[in-house]
């Protein structure tokens, strides 16, 4: 264990509450997440009051268990990181000093790290040679962008949603079709039996050079498809089969993964990307990996696709990121801030 750089990471940038101690960025000794998703399930998405009080309940138990699990002992430890933006500000900040506070009294040197990042990051923990320049895909509740990606440190945004993320169409979509919160997997679910041609829906490309992505239309076709065009209508939904709510889900998730698919594909020939990185919470999705993968063969790239326990949120990509930062220098001052804003 000596010559290893041991990182404690903290994530509370919206509704789990991770730390995890990895080792070298890679060796995983230890992931904790509690989730909220009980909590907000009645409210069909996150209410940031209740996850800032629920991530001041959980931090020290999910920090001890950090530990307990890793079997080490904090003079292992060489540096505190914490994703201090983008996120929920009140959620950020429970992170955020909890690690200043361990960094202070421990005497450990802290390093801050960008949420949307360390998805992006966790899909370097794939299996699989990483040849650069790469482009990467992350995709989550509250973030749908593009990088051209040189380092683990070298990210430039390619393109990023105008509206609604990705993740956060799937769970409108699911909400408005009567399925359980978070949408994603429950449309997924509800997508296996359904028929993707089904309904036709828009896919917007928002013009033929664009980078950005745009959702909410998609979003209103389907609800418009099931209300009426002037919302006037009866809500159809409640009369609907499963089979006709399943073709809606796959059609809906038909659409989205094709938009993700074709964009991603632009974006790589413009870089020349020789690797294709998927992650964040959507990457959990089995058709988009599927059509990413086919994709990335059919142009010859590699495709690395963060495992599915670190494409929700997680603390493992985290201190994975923040491994890089160590080895470059990088280091925060007690005076960081939350910052909601990417
Ligand atoms: O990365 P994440 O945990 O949180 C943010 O940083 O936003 O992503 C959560 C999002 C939710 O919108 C959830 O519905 C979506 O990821 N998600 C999925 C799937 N699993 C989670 N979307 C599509 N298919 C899935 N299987
Ligand atoms: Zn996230």
């Amino acid at each position: 264990m000596d010559n290893e750089i041991n990182i404690l990471g903290i994530e509370t940038s919206c509704d789990e509450t991770a730390a995890a101690i990895v080792a070298d960025g890679v060796r995983v000794r230890s992931s904790v997440v509690a989730s909220q998703v009980a909590l907000h399930q009645k409210y069909g998405g996150v209410v940031p009051e209740i996850a800032s009080r629920a991530h001041i309940e959980n931090i020290m138990p999910v920090l001890i268990e950090a530990f307990e699990r890793a079997g080490i002992v904090k003079e292992d430890i060489d540096a505190i990181a914490i994703a201090n933006q983008p996120g929920l500000a009140i959620a950020l900040m429970v992170g955020l000093i909890a690690a200043k506070t361990l960094a202070f009294t421990w005497g450990k040197p802290l390093i801050a790290v960008n949420h949307i990042h360390a998805h992006l990051q966790s899909a370097m923990l794939a299996q699989g040679k990483l040849e650069l320049p790469a482009v990467a895909l992350v995709v989550s509740g509250g973030h749908t962008a593009l990088y051209d990606c040189r380092s683990p440190l070298e990210l430039t945004l390619l393109g990023s949603t105008h509206d609604d993320a990705a993740g956060e169409a799937f769970d409108k979509v699911a909400s408005i079709l009567g399925l359980p919160y978070p949408g994603g997997p429950s449309i997924e679910k509800a997508a296996k039996t359904g028929n993707p041609k089904a309904v036709e829906l828009p896919r917007s490309m928002m013009g033929p050079d664009s980078l950005d992505f745009s959702f909410s239309g998609l979003k209103t076709a389907v609800l418009y498809y099931c209300r009426g065009q002037d919302m006037k209508g009866e809500n159809k939904v409640a009369k609907m089969s499963q089979q006709e709510i399943a073709d809606i889900a796959a059609s809906f998730q038909a659409a989205v993964v094709s938009v993700l698919v074709k964009k991603t594909m632009r974006a790589a020939d413009r870089v020349g990307a020789k690797t294709i990185l998927l992650g964040g919470g959507v990457a959990c999705n089995s058709a988009l990996r599927a059509a990413l993968e086919q994709m990335a063969q059919r142009t010859g790239r590699t495709m690395l696709i963060a495992p599915k326990q670190y494409c929700t949120d997680n603390a493992v990509m985290v201190a994975s990121l923040a491994y890089h930062k160590f080895k470059a220098g990088i280091f925060a001052d007690l005076t960081l801030e939350a910052k909601a804003g990417s």
